[in-house]
């Protein structure tokens, strides 16, 4: 299969209602290659779906290009370019059974009977349907009509899979079986996919990169590991996984680090400023006051005085392989989230603790920077 390169630039969406103008997607640049799974990720309303809707034609851009394989694809009709597209709603034909659904793709582009037979029995089998054929949709469950409009988006193998928000109907359980299903199909068959969701434990569990999304704008995109060690703003440091946030004062700046202070008069030597944005290096001089973000796996907690910042645990949670500890420190702005493998002795909830912050893990940020 050749290495196929979808390749978004400057791409734009303004809506004109009643109320004005409304930007839905706002120079958007980000290209998927050959088999990847892709993500579009981010709260209602950041212009997932009007994004996705450009790349399958359904929608036209108010400025930018959609390219695939280097040429313009927006001067393709949205039959032309070949996109097996799911929704959150099924969609499915009432009045059709399953093969006659998954066989509607093939039927409206004109193959001959025996090919279209051979061709839905090969689709359904690779998504566990065949016994189910001569069933109408109504009789199917929710995760079954899904599978089945994934087998119809499929059939006629197109280059490229577009799937939003498709398994915001089903139950928890039966969306992370679906959810490895898809990627399982998508690898199989080597179609490049671009999937939306704002379910961030589902975009990071099945993609290979994902696309965090803020109005309209991509905030940040990368492999899922990166996306979460190294966000490169607050938005994205609170959107994918649990984030403490201190606020930090900088007290001496040098080279690559810098040393802060936090509100309880603790300091933590900074050894990287990593990931904070170029441009933004040369403005974290001493004096400036800035938010330090750690995850809850970077915190330690233990008993009072034995830790940098002291805390009331107001909560203990058991998680199945960890235990999640909740609590108020004066330092910081929100409740304070650590995540321990196991019980700390001593620790009980309403008791006083402190917490112990890995320097090594932090990121700072500028203060309130939520763009
Ligand atoms: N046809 C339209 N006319 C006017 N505004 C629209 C239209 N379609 C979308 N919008 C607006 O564009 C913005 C982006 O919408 P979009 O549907 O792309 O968001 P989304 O990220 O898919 O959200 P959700 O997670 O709720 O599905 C929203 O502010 C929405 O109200
Ligand atoms: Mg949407």
């Amino acid at each position: 299969m050749p290495d196929h390169v979808l390749t978004l630039q400057g791409l734009t969406k303004v809506f004109s209602t009643d109320r004005g103008p409304i930007t839905a997607v706002d120079k958007v640049d980000f290209d998927v290659r050959g088999d990847e799974f892709f993500t579009m990720l981010g709260p209602s309303g950041c212009g997932k779906t009007t994004t996705l809707r450009m790349i399958a034609g359904l929608e036209t851009s108010t400025a930018g290009k959609i390219l695939f394989n280097d040429e313009d694809f927006t001067r393709f009709s949205a039959f032309r370019r070949n996109i097996g597209m799911v929704f959150q709603s099924y969609a499915l034909f009432p009045h059709m059974t399953l093969f006659e659904n998954a066989a509607y793709g093939l039927r409206i582009r004109g193959l001959d009977n025996d090919l279209i037979k051979k061709k839905v029995a090969e689709i359904l089998a690779l998504l566990g349907l065949d016994e189910l054929a001569e069933r109408y949709p109504a009789d199917l469950s929710g995760g079954q009509q899904q599978r089945v409009s994934i087998a119809r988006a499929l059939v006629y193998e197109p280059g490229m899979l577009l799937l939003d928000e498709p398994l915001a109907n089903l139950d928890a359980k039966l969306r992370v079986d679906m959810r490895e299903e898809i990627r399982r199909i998508q690898k199989e068959l080597g179609i490049m996919s671009i999937y939306v969701t704002h379910d961030q434990e589902e975009a990071m569990s099945v993609s290979d990169r994902l696309a965090v999304f803020n109005l309209g704008q991509l905030m940040q995109a990368g492999h899922p590991e990166e996306v979460y060690a190294d966000p490169t703003s607050l938005f994205v440091a609170d959107f994918i996984g649990k984030a403490n946030f201190f606020p930090a004062h900088v007290t001496n700046r040098d080279g690559t680090g810098a040393k802060v202070s936090l509100n309880s008069g603790q300091e933590l030597a900074l050894s990287r400023l990593v990931e904070v944005r170029e441009s933004e290096k040369a403005d974290i001089v001493d004096g400036y006051d800035a938010t330090l973000m750690v995850r809850p796996e970077h915190v330690e907690i233990g008993q009072p005085g034995k830790g940098e910042i002291d805390c009331h645990v107001r909560r203990i949670q058991f998680l199945g392989s960890f235990i999640r500890y909740i609590g108020k420190c004066s330092d910081a702005t929100q409740e304070v989230i650590v995540d321990s493998p196991r019980a700390v002795p001593g620790i009980e909830e309403g008791s006083e603790a402190s917490v112990t912050i890995h320097p090594a893990d932090a990121r700072l940020f500028h203060k309130g920077d939520g763009s």
